[in-house]
């Protein structure tokens, strides 16, 4: 396995290599979920590539990006045992020169959910995904489900600059109780984390109810919400029912939800979704 730090060191890498490469996108502080994507890049490609690049940019004034967890060394031996073949791993001043002065800006689809709650999120991830792609000029690139709004965003830039690459997503690694891997886990306290899992309570609650035939969205985001604040330490940032293309809120369901949410459980904002389809 190889890890370079330079875009003109992985520029001559990356034209020795033949065949399809399959990427993965990372912020590091790997865990099982991040491998997943890891093994079907592998399993898909005749190489497979990973970066690991905390993103300035996609964080908040006031968000943790100073105390992202971060340890490259481990993240690094994980990914030799996976047989990742290259991982470029850059500094901030690679990625963003001091003349940096051009974003990538996906209108619409980044207007709600993560996107209201977090102005200039998407446009960090979109500008650096397309970057990293521009550096690695994958075939395929894999993004995992956990994060549903990024899909759809990724999706809709790469149709919009017409990138050349397939977009290949991968469902959610969950804990055996239903907790949603997460780097950010890691924030959590013994009691925190028996209360973070409300979100999977609450997910599979809606998938009950949509089951039992109901099909008012109002009605089964209600019926979450009242079980999220039976939890002392969680508190709602968003619950939405929406349509999964367009990410607007539905007012019926008919075919397929998008069911996603942001809560707090302490100070820790956790995200989570499910699809439901009839
Ligand atoms: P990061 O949070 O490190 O996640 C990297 C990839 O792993 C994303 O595609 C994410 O959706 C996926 N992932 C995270 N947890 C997962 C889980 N439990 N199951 C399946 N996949 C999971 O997402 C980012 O980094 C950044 O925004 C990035 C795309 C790298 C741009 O900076």
């Amino acid at each position: 396995m190889r890890v370079l730090s330079s875009i003109n060191a992985f520029r001559e890498a990356r034209r020795k290599m033949g065949g399809t490469v399959g990427f993965v996108p990372t912020m590091g502080y790997l865990h099982e979920g991040h491998l997943m994507l890891v093994r079907r890049a592998k399993a898909e490609n005749e190489t497979a590539v990973a970066s690991i690049f905390v993103n300035p940019t996609q964080f908040g004034p006031k968000e943790d990006f100073a105390r992202y967890p971060r340890d490259p060394q481990r993240d690094l031996s994980l990914l030799e045992r996976e047989g990742t073949d290259l991982v470029f791993m850059p500094e901030a001043e690679e990625v963003y020169p001091q003349a940096f002065a051009t974003w990538v800006d996906v209108e619409k689809v980044t207007e709600r959910l993560e996107g209201s709650t977090r102005p200039g999120h998407f446009r960090g991830v979109a500008t650096v995904v397309a970057k990293l792609c521009n550096i690695v000029e994958p075939t395929a690139a894999y993004f995992g489900e956990k994060d549903a709004q990024q899909v759809v965003v990724i999706k809709r830039m790469i149709a919009d600059l017409n990138m050349n690459l397939n977009v290949v997503v991968v469902p959610t690694h969950r804990e055996p109780d239903g907790l949603a891997m997460s780097s950010r886990n890691v924030y959590l306290n013994t009691q925190e984390r028996q209360a973070a899992l409300i979100l999977w309570k609450s997910l599979s609650l809606a998938r009950q109810l949509w089951s039992d035939q109901e099909r008012r969205p109002e009605s089964i985001k209600q019926q979450m919400v009242a079980l999220i604040q039976k939890e002392p330490l969680a508190r709602i940032d968003y619950i939405s029912m929406a349509d999964p293309e367009t990410l607007e809120e539905l007012a019926e369901i008919r075919h397929t939800a998008l069911v996603s949410l942001a809560v707090y459980v302490g100070n820790t904002r956790l995200i989570d979704n499910i699809t439901i389809t009839s």
